[in-house]
């Protein structure tokens, strides 16, 4: 056992404290297998990842220095910094889920913080706990939720698209629908981006200031330590604006309520998440922050979801055909979340995509105490390793889920088909796992299934209008690089 910590030469031993040492013996772990060759600290590394970010590859390249050096590998990453990067879906589950309280995601609260507040998204501890049980009480409500909420923005949706065969970007309208139907259901009242220009003043504005806010965020997350310095008149505007924006309802909804129940007619309301959240609290922060975190959370991530559907199956004319052949079985009538659940075909198409471009394609949590990942250490790779309190561990979800030792030897190949037999348990997880699962998972593959059969049943045929293959763009989530240009060929009468 040469790579056992027991036996380590004084060198590598003097870079642990001595009690780190003792946790690590008797926690029988080793030392990672691999550590990157690096020049210059591991600025090489960052500085290669950057380009790879920049030039829409970073998710490939991540992929090829798995292939290099295995599953989990040491990556130094500038002065002092090396992160512990993993594809293995047995470490996975232990930083989601078997070893939950031993990792928190707190990179992320000084840069979201100006727009995000202390939601749900950027805290950790007792202060997420809360949020999480202020939240999932609405979420479950939702599973069963009512269809007509997405029916209203499809049809509007579907008003956009040209029938006379030219091009439109998918992508875009998806987003549109996806912010239109999201601040409906959270604030009782639409941006209406797809509507006819009928939308209140002041909506539309604060679609365009939450993408700024949104964007920049994502700048800040990548200075990482250096986020301290980053000074931008735009994002600090944009990020006001929005929460005003937001502010401003929750206290008129607030206000409302107190209306209301004065005169003692608080129920019989239509279904509004904002409403349901402040039957239980009534701090106008604590809402701002939790509806601006949701919306973050769910926007993008069921647009890019639909975008990506589509823009793969404008080249999959096979795919197409046998999903219109599912949807046809409905005879033209709207589908219900049972009839969503049942076609089969089209939750295989859906998982496919979420296997092969995984929304949020890559992670990170810090160790907040000594611990243990249960692989990569050792001569073979395998035994467990020693993570450090205040470790940086990264994974990446897309190199996970083309992982040919779960998927098959085509893993990286399209084939919706292949689950039929599947079953990945932690190899998958475009929604995440463990107590901080995707808190929307149902809301989303509702309304993107429901907007897909929509779509199906008023076009027959499908093409692409762009002839390169697919090519994801990395921001906060994953989104196409060439959208989703495609012509739609209405059913004839
Ligand atoms: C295809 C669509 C979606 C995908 C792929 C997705 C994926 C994810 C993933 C991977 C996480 C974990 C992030 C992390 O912990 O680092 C997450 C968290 C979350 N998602 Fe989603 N999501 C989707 C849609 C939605 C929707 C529609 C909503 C709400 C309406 C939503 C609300 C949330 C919330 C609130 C969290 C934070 C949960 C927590 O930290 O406890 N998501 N989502």
């Amino acid at each position: 056992m040469a790579n056992n910590l027991r036996g380590k030469k004084k060198k590598k031993g003097a870079d642990l404290y001595f009690q780190d040492r003792i946790f690590a013996r008797k926690n029988g772990c080793f030392e990672t297998k691999t550590t990157m060759p690096s020049y210059f600290f591991g600025f090489d590394h960052l500085w290669k990842l950057l380009k790879a970010y920049g030039e829409n590859e970073s998710m490939e390249f991540a992929q090829r220095w798995h292939n290099e050096f295995g599953n989990t590998f040491n990556l130094p990453f500038g002065v002092g910094r090396t992160v512990v990067r993993t594809c293995d879906p047995k470490n996975v589950q232990a930083i989601l889920a078997t070893k939950f309280n031993d990792f928190e995601i707190a990179v992320r609260q000084k840069p979201f913080g100006p727009l995000l507040g202390n939601g749900i998204f950027v805290s950790d501890g007792k202060a997420w706990e809360h949020s999480r049980a202020l939240l999932r009480p609405n979420f479950v409500r939702n599973q069963i939720s009512d269809i007509a909420v997405y029916e209203k923005h499809v049809s509007q949706l579907i008003k956009h698209i040209p029938l006379d065969g030219s091009t439109v970007d998918l992508q875009d309208l998806f987003l549109r629908m996806t912010i239109d139907s999201a601040t409906e259901f959270l604030f009782g009242q639409s941006t209406d981006t797809l509507g006819n220009g009928k939308s209140k003043t002041g909506n539309s504005s604060f679609a365009e200031n939450f993408s700024i806010s949104q964007a920049k965020s994502l700048t800040r997350l990548l200075l990482g330590p250096f986020v301290v310095f980053h000074r931008d008149s735009e994002f600090v505007k944009a990020s006001e604006e929005s929460r005003k924006y937001v502010r401003r309802i929750v206290e008129e909804t607030l206000e409302q309520r107190a209306l209301q129940a004065e005169k003692g007619s608080l129920e019989g309301e239509s279904y509004v998440f904002l409403h349901e959240l402040a039957k239980r609290t009534q701090d106008e922060k604590m809402l701002t922050d939790q509806l601006l975190n949701i919306l973050l959370a769910g926007r993008d991530t069921t647009a890019a979801l639909l975008s990506i559907t589509f823009f793969t199956m404008a080249k999959r004319e096979d795919v197409w055909s046998k999903l219109r052949t599912e949807v046809l079985k409905l005879e033209g009538r709207q589908p219900s979340f049972e009839d969503l659940k049942s076609m089969t075909y089209l939750q295989w198409v859906m998982n496919e995509i979420l296997r092969l471009y995984p929304i949020v394609p890559f992670n990170i949590r810090v160790a907040n105490k000594n611990t243990v990942l249960p692989t990569g250490g050792g001569p073979c790779g395998t035994l467990p390793i020693f993570i450090r309190k205040g470790q940086e561990v990264q994974y990446s979800v897309y190199t996970m889920q083309r992982l040919p030792e779960f998927f098959g030897a085509d893993s990286n190949e399209f084939k919706p088909e292949r689950w039929e037999k599947l079953r990945p348990g932690w190899a998958y997880l475009p929604f995440n796992g463990g107590p901080r699962v995707c808190i929307g998972q149902q809301f989303a593959l509702t309304e993107a299934g429901y907007t897909i059969v929509r779509i199906v049943q008023q076009f027959e045929r499908l093409e692409s209008r762009t002839p390169e293959a697919f090519k994801g763009n990395v921001g906060l989530t994953l989104s196409s690089e060439y959208g989703a240009k495609v012509a739609l060929t209405p059913i004839q009468a």
